[in-house]
């Protein structure tokens, strides 16, 4: 139902998006897009030292324009358009850039240069930097908005960072954790881990090194019925999965307890159906608000893992490929130290646009007011929601 497209490249003089699918009749202005694009800079919209951002990040201040299938303040049905101007572009136009020869392990370089032919390792990582994530971030930010109308939210926590992991947070709700989150440098929902991430982070850029880390990433009021059992392909699992490994550097996505499940015994694996004022309960959320492809009505919780970022100071083993090819070693350039923070909003951004568009796969509408309505009318968790019947029945008749 929606469709993101982003072009340009990280030091090109913009970045643009466009998204199609979104109903007519939603509200929207470029301030819509920009807490969003501010968060992804720096995490969570608080600058504080030791994030392990790029000073980069510092230089460029984003905004996304709206170019097109907005008009007067609101969408059109038609495709929407929006471009993001690279600050940075001012020091590259007109300049002879060196010759890079020597690819960065667990970067695009060598192998987007083997595969298109490029006779300069920094075509590829153009195009393969996470600088393509700020349009993300952008087209995204319109699908939140979508999801807000619907009283559908989604946000990040960081839980761990390199070695430091978050303390027991089962006595802190979910919706408090994701609280605690906007108001933390790091995104970190426990103060006492926060600061020791600080201090692993601080480490790890005196020693040249970078760091990696895993995010949570979870949405409320999801409505059940989302995705299907049906196809492979159809499954809000597999479309979440899809999205989240389509983020850079990100190396594993869990679905509820993801890995750990593995290790469990079957009955405490799931969990219990029970009733409630004629209301289906769940007293856990094992299961990460998804069975079978399909959202149970629970928050959906996912755990995405980020590798360390491969630029860094400290020297990596590899090849100059100048002439006829030597043992090289990596040369540095300006890059993030970690970069969890920030890719827990493009996480969510690339949440927001899953579910969004399994809602309107669902619903259906050409405007807000057909998805407004029929999004009322979902069926939820009441008893009285479900039609089974207690007559036994032929399946499969026999041969005629
Ligand atoms: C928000 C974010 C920021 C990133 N910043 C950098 C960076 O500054 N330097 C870098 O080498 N990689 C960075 N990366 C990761 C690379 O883009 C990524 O490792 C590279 O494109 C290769 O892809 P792969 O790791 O998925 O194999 C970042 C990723 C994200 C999500």
């Amino acid at each position: 139902m929606l469709r993101v497209t982003t072009a340009g490249e990280s030091h090109g003089p913009a970045l643009i998006a466009i998204l199609e699918g979104v109903p007519a009749g939603l509200a929207l202005e470029e301030g819509d897009i920009l807490p969003d694009l501010e968060r992804r800079q720096t995490g969570s919209g608080i600058a504080k030292p030791y994030t392990g951002a790029s000073p980069r990040m510092k230089m460029e201040s984003d905004h996304a324009r709206i170019l097109g299938g907005v008009l007067a303040g609101k969408t059109t049905g038609a495709p929407i358009a929006l471009l993001i101007e690279n600050a940075d572009h001012a020091k590259w136009r007109g300049r002879a850039v060196e010759a890079m020869t020597v690819p960065r392990p667990g970067h695009a370089d060598w192998a987007a240069a083997l595969k298109y032919d490029y006779d300069d390792f920094r075509i590829g990582l153009e195009r393969a930097s996470a600088r393509e994530t700020a349009a993300r971030v952008a087209a995204c930010a319109v699908c939140r908005k979508l999801l807000e109308q619907l009283q559908v939210t989604v946000g990040s926590y960081v839980a761990r960072i390199g070695r430091t992991t978050v303390g027991a947070l089962e006595d802190v709700s979910l919706a408090e954790r994701l609280d605690r989150a906007e108001s933390s440098a790091l995104r970190c929902p426990d103060p006492s881990a926060e600061k020791d991430m600080q201090a692993e982070i601080e480490q790890a850029m005196q020693a040249g090194e970078t760091l990696g880390g895993v995010i949570e990433l979870a949405a409320l009021g999801v409505p059940p019925g989302l995705g299907s059992h049906v196809q492979w392909n159809q499954k809000l699992s597999a479309r979440l999965g899809a999205a989240l490994f389509g983020i850079q550097a990100i190396k594993a996505v869990e679905i509820g307890d993801g890995e750990s499940l593995a290790a469990l015994p079957g009955t405490q694996a799931q969990d219990a159906i029970r009733l409630h004022d004629e209301r289906i309960q769940r007293p856990t959320n094992h299961a990460g608000g998804i069975e079978a492809g399909i959202s149970n009505g629970e928050p959906i919780r996912v755990r995405i893992s980020m590798k360390p970022i491969a630029t860094t100071i400290a020297k990596q083993p590899s090849v100059d490929f100048r002439a006829a090819g030597e043992e090289a070693e990596t040369a540095y350039e300006r890059s993030d130290f970690c970069a969890v923070p920030r890719a827990a909003i493009v996480g969510e951004a690339m949440m927001c646009f899953v579910l969004a568009d399994a809602i309107l796969e669902t619903c259906g509408g050409d405007t807000m007011r057909d998805l407004l309505e029929r999004f009322a009318g979902l069926r939820r968790g009441k008893i009285s929601d479900l039609h089974i019947s207690s007559e036994p029945k032929i399946f499969w008749p026999a041969s005629e």
